[in-house]
């Protein structure tokens, strides 16, 4: 396994938001972690991306205890993340956005890999030079993609990526995910969509307040009475 979480528990000001969870994210696999507002999602990605510290368990990287590290040493690593609400720097352009996510790089291939992603994703380059603050949503959620790939990750773990987007846009950033996936990205796919992420994922967790319940591949999951009647709006 490229990541094995081990009964974490976090908390905020002693109450506890995850109550003692474990999931592995597989090499090369999109793994997908469901459930609904306030279950302990974004608690999860913050802790294993260093904001947060555990007060139980562990979190295991390539065979390595990271919990004690810091965000920027998890960053070199190659564990990245894209944070709920697509936050882009909106004052800089795409490109410079793009360039901000090559931070912790020092070899030559960055601009190399900026055009790539330009190719990649045409919009990106038709605006390669606007304020990133001007993008649509769909958009702006390309470009923090981009930027998270831009350190080159092993693992990218993605918060929401379809939040607030019109159902023609939430299958072009799903269309996104795939793209990445193909390129052999590890995936950590973090979703309320569940159908979409279902269809995307090799495997499935639902997480509920803080706890998780299902665990299982991820078509099973798509044809699971409990997860149809909970998560996919009945059968
Ligand atoms: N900074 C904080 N201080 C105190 N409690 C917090 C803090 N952040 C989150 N919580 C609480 O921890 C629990 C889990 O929150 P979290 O943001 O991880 O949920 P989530 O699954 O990401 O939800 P959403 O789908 O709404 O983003 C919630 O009960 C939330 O109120
Ligand atoms: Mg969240």
């Amino acid at each position: 396994m490229l990541l094995d979480v081990k009964d974490l528990v976090v908390k905020y000001n002693q109450i506890p938001a995850l109550k003692g969870i474990s999931l592995s994210v597989e090499e090369g696999k999109v793994t997908t972690l469901l459930g609904s507002n306030g279950a302990g999602k974004s608690t999860l990605l913050k802790t294993i991306s260093g904001v947060l510290k555990p007060s139980e368990g562990e979190i295991i990287y390539l065979g390595r205890r990271i919990n004690n590290e810091s965000g920027h040493d998890i960053v070199k690593m190659g564990i990245a993340q894209c944070p709920e609400g697509r936050k882009v720097f909106p004052r800089q352009t795409v490109y410079e956005n793009l360039k901000m996510g090559a931070y912790i790089r020092k070899d030559k291939e960055v601009e190399s890999d900026i055009e790539k992603y330009f190719k990649q994703f045409p919009i990106l380059q038709e605006r390669r030079n606007q304020k990133a603050g001007f993008l649509s949503g769909g958009e702006q959620q390309m470009l923090v993609i981009c930027r998270a790939l831009m350190s080159r990750p092993k693992l990218l773990m993605l918060d929401e990526p379809s939040m607030g987007l019109a159902p023609i846009i939430v299958k072009e950033v799903f269309n996104a995910i795939r793209m990445v996936k193909e390129s052999g990205t590890t995936i950590l796919l973090i979703e309320q969509n569940a159908k979409q992420a279902l269809q995307v994922a090799d495997y499935g967790y639902i997480l509920e307040v803080g706890r998780i319940t299902i665990a299982d591949d991820a078509d099973a999951l798509l044809h699971s009475d409990t997860v149809q009647k909970a998560y996919l709006g009945g059968a």
